[in-house]
């Protein structure tokens, strides 16, 4: 599973998302070490706050079916599915990240087409706070 394959998915899941109040279609592909992908689309409400993203969806997923090892993540959002270019996870979806993966993590962000930048999770979230910063004080 190369990372252009990796996009391809998640621009087929962006394709499901529930997004009727911001109209913004997100998706992502989340590999596991198992082999496994994992998708996720972004899951709105009217009340809003009960929102969910693509990234955490896929996540969530993941770790209620055993998996908490991954080797990369592929995003892409745009106007009701129409890319116009790179999508970067939201901070919280950042974090969640930082829970289950290491500095190194590649994280994929669609262009389109099958295109995308690929940067790790380090450059998104750097001076993460993770378990290790409560476990060893
Ligand atoms: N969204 C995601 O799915 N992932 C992110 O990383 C940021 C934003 C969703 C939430 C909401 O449904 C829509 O994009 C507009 O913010």
């Amino acid at each position: 599973m190369n990372g252009k394959q990796l996009i391809e998915i998640a621009e087929q899941a962006m394709m499901r998302a529930y997004a009727p109040y911001s109209g913004f279609f997100v998706g992502a592909a989340l590999l596991g070490k198992s082999g496994k992908v994992y998708t996720g689309c972004n899951v709105e409400n009217a009340a809003h706050t009960p929102t969910c993203c693509a990234e955490r969806t896929a996540f969530f997923k993941a770790v209620s079916e055993g998996e908490r090892e991954f080797e990369a993540i592929a995003v892409c959002g745009g106007d009701h599915g129409d890319i116009k270019g790179i999508f970067p996870p939201c901070g919280v979806c950042r974090q969640v990240m930082a829970e289950f993966c290491p500095p190194e993590f590649p994280v994929y962000m669609g262009t389109g087409k099958g295109e995308f930048e690929a940067v790790q999770l380090k450059d998104l979230l750097p001076y993460a706070f993770t378990a290790d910063a409560h476990m060893n004080g």
